[in-house]
């Protein structure tokens, strides 16, 4: 990241950001603006970014009237790659009304693009929020959706693959709402969730694995062993072959037709797996490992899955690093930030305590918020 722009996006009217390769160190009180910029840098990947905001959220509101905000936000940045720097620049169209608000726009050096798949050959975003340190106790639709993020990042057709999956199974629902479904029509929607979800099982079970053998190599954050769990899963890790998974799972929906018109949704298949990790030392599961313990776990998956994309892509992702530090003794502390600048790639690490970061003087730089400056300064260099 060179630079980077952010206009009527949430507290901030116009701010932009110049920066060296160097890793970031955004510091400032709490509601400063800090989780602010990390957001506006997550939505340089495709989805709905770090906190999954509507689009609406994310617009400005101005509480002093005093004009600006409101109308449209957008992010622009200037990503430096191996290729040189490229242009992205997201947000809300201007003068566009109601459904095709709904839709955030991209453009890649000035150009739209229609499929946002296309931004993950520029860059990819890995983060580590807050919010996240409770995925391991909560349901198991964000650790999916966390799951799927790390296989959508080394092989985009994912996010297609899994939306094909899902919108066959919502047609399926629908049609056995109404009562007297089509027979052929039904078979053929179980027949795409079929191959669906095997392709979707099979490569939420090989990016486990990759990232295993990764995980393995990460020093001090070497704990965490992962698994898709899951009956597709379960029936491709027996060894079965793919095609004899999607039949006996076609066969299945067949079965469950009566029970999933009265429940609602599937009762079988990758949309209700779950990823399971576990503490690689003890073989404890995350759920019954400590705070401090499932903390080690989430940055040892974020570290693993980084060293896997830059050895399969030849690149590390982008790093957002909300509140991470700070909740680390100083040994590892100092291992992270070892560890992240082994990486080789820029970290934007956010925080309320700027001594926590003191180890990485002349190695980062150093931006504070909440402090007044001149709409449009540039902050940092
Ligand atoms: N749409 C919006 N328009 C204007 N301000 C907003 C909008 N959404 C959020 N804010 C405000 O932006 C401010 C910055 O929020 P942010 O989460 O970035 O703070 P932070 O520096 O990460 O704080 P903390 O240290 O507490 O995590 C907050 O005061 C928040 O209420
Ligand atoms: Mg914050």
């Amino acid at each position: 990241m060179a630079r980077l722009t952010l206009s009527a996006f949430r507290c901030y009217a116009y701010r932009r950001f110049e920066v060296a390769p160097a890793s970031v160190v955004l510091t400032g009180p709490n509601g400063a603006g800090k989780t602010t910029v990390l957001e506006a840098l997550s939505l340089l990947a495709p989805g709905r970014g770090l906190r999954r905001a509507r689009l609406d959220e994310l617009m400005r509101v101005d509480p002093a009237g005093d004009g600006t905000g409101g109308g449209a936000w957008a992010v622009a940045a200037k990503v430096r790659t191996p290729s040189g720097d490229t242009d992205i620049g997201t947000g809300l169209e201007p003068g566009l009304a109601g459904a095709r608000r709904e839709r955030r726009h991209v453009r890649i050096d000035a150009q739209p693009a229609r499929a946002h798949a296309s931004l993950a050959s520029i860059l990819t975003v890995s983060w580590l929020t807050p919010e996240m340190d409770r995925l391991f106790t909560e349901g198991a639709s964000a650790r999916r959706r966390f799951l799927d993020r790390l296989v959508f990042a080394l092989d985009p057709d994912h996010a297609r693959r899994v939306s094909a999956y899902e919108s066959a199974m919502q047609e399926r629902s629908r049609l056995l709402r109404s009562g007297a479904p089509d027979a052929g029509w039904l078979a053929a929607l179980e027949e795409t969730m079929a191959a669906g979800a095997v392709a979707v099982a099979a490569a939420r079970l090989d990016l486990a694995e990759r990232l295993n053998a990764h995980a393995a190599a990460g020093g001090f954050f070497a704990g965490a062993t992962l698994a898709a769990a899951g009956t597709v899963e379960d029936w491709l890790a027996a060894d079965r072959t793919a095609l004899a998974v999607e039949c006996r799972l076609r066969e299945a929906l067949e079965q469950a037709r009566t029970v999933d018109a009265e429940a609602g949704g599937a009762s079988i298949g990758p949309h209700r797996s779950d990823l399971v990790v576990r503490h690689s030392g003890s073989g404890r599961p995350a759920r019954a490992c400590s705070t401090g313990e499932q903390k080690m776990l989430l940055i040892a998956i974020v570290l693993a899955g980084a060293r896997l994309q830059r050895s399969e892509r030849g690149v590390a992702p982008l790093l957002l690093l909300d509140e991470v530090a700070a909740h680390l003794d100083a040994r590892h502390r100092d291992a992270l930030f070892a560890e992240v600048a082994a990486l080789g790639t820029q970290a934007w690490y956010a925080g309320t305590d700027r001594t926590v970061f003191a180890p990485l003087a002349g190695r980062a730089q150093f931006i504070s918020l909440g402090q007044e400056s001149p709409a449009g300064g540039i902050a940092a260099g």
